[in-house]
């Protein structure tokens, strides 16, 4: 048994360490801690799973924002994708005692809202196709901008260059995942007409979800002035003006000027 699972890591080792195209989890670190080899081989496994069954590299070729076209593609691919994902969880708990995970995107969609995922497969799957090419190339391409108001407090508090450079890279990173979720409830009221409510709820919590995580990894290490008042805007249970104040308008902003870019590039969808 315990060949087969160094079989998996060593796979799992050469596939990895390669840069992410797109924005994703910075997770990993947290429940190696305890079980340093554990944890990691049930990891291993599920993407080796991953790979037999979607015929791509879950670290290289696996995005989570937008939600990944493997797995929204049909019913079956959400299943295969959720029991994979279900058996690690299940290895993680009884291979390796570890009963309490941090939020993952996979966890999410599997563990926490399979339903809603289930239910909505139809409309998530006929929207697949504008969120992968038309809301990419708006979201890859929105102009990111940080307010003078926050440059001045950046230049007050004394940021060093490297706090500096995380807040910017936060904050595209907030702005990426923002537009994405509004192109993609865009994409449903246009497509989805009868399970629009619904199959906006379901992204809606997906991407708060992911949102709070960000926050959450921030203030874990006592960073959350790295945040950023668009990234707190668009994070459920934040303040925008918690560090600058009179930020709403400047928020109010950059969102319409990205409501509209999205508008824009469907315009010929009308
Ligand atoms: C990965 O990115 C880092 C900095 O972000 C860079 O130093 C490194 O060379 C990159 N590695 C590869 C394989 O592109
Ligand atoms: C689901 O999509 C995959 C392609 O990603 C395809 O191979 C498979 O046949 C589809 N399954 C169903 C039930 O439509
Ligand atoms: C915020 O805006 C209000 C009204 O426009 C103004 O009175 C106040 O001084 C502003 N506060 C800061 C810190 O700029
Ligand atoms: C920001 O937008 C909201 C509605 O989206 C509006 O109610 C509010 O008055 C706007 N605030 C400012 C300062 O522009």
């Amino acid at each position: 048994m315990f060949n087969f699972f160094t079989i998996i890591l060593f796979a799992l080792v050469c596939l990895g360490y390669s840069n992410k195209s797109r924005p994703r989890r910075h997770f990993d670190e947290e429940y190696r801690i305890n079980t340093p080899a554990c944890d990691i081989v049930c990891e291993a496994q599920w993407k080796n799973e991953f790979h037999a069954n979607f015929h791509k590299i879950y670290d290289t070729e696996y995005f989570e924002i937008p939600l990944d076209t493997a797995i929204v593609k049909n019913r079956s691919n959400l299943k295969m994708f959720c029991s994979s994902t279900i058996q690690k969880y299940t290895c993680l708990r009884k291979e390796c005692k570890i009963h309490r995970t941090p939020w993952s995107a996979e966890k999410h969609i599997c563990v926490g809202h399979f339903d809603n995922f289930d239910r909505n497969i139809n409309c998530l799957s006929h929207t697949d196709k504008y969120v992968q090419k038309e809301c990419s190339n708006v979201c890859n391409s929105i102009k990111i901008e940080i307010s003078q108001a926050e440059i001045d407090r950046m230049a007050e508090m004394e940021f060093t260059r490297q706090e500096k450079s995380e807040f910017v890279e936060q904050n595209k990173h907030c702005n990426f995942i923002a537009c994405h979720q509004l192109c993609h409830e865009y994409v449903i009221n246009k497509i989805c007409i009868d399970s629009a409510v619904a199959a906006r709820s379901v992204v809606k919590s997906y991407y708060d979800s992911y949102l709070e995580r960000e926050y959450t990894a921030l203030n874990k290490d006592d960073q959350d002035e790295l945040y950023s008042s668009f990234c707190r805007r668009v994070t459920p249970g934040q303040d925008e003006n918690a560090y600058t104040a009179n930020m709403t308008r400047y928020n109010n902003l950059t969102l319409d000027r990205m409501k509209n870019d999205i508008r824009s590039v469907f315009s010929i969808l009308d």
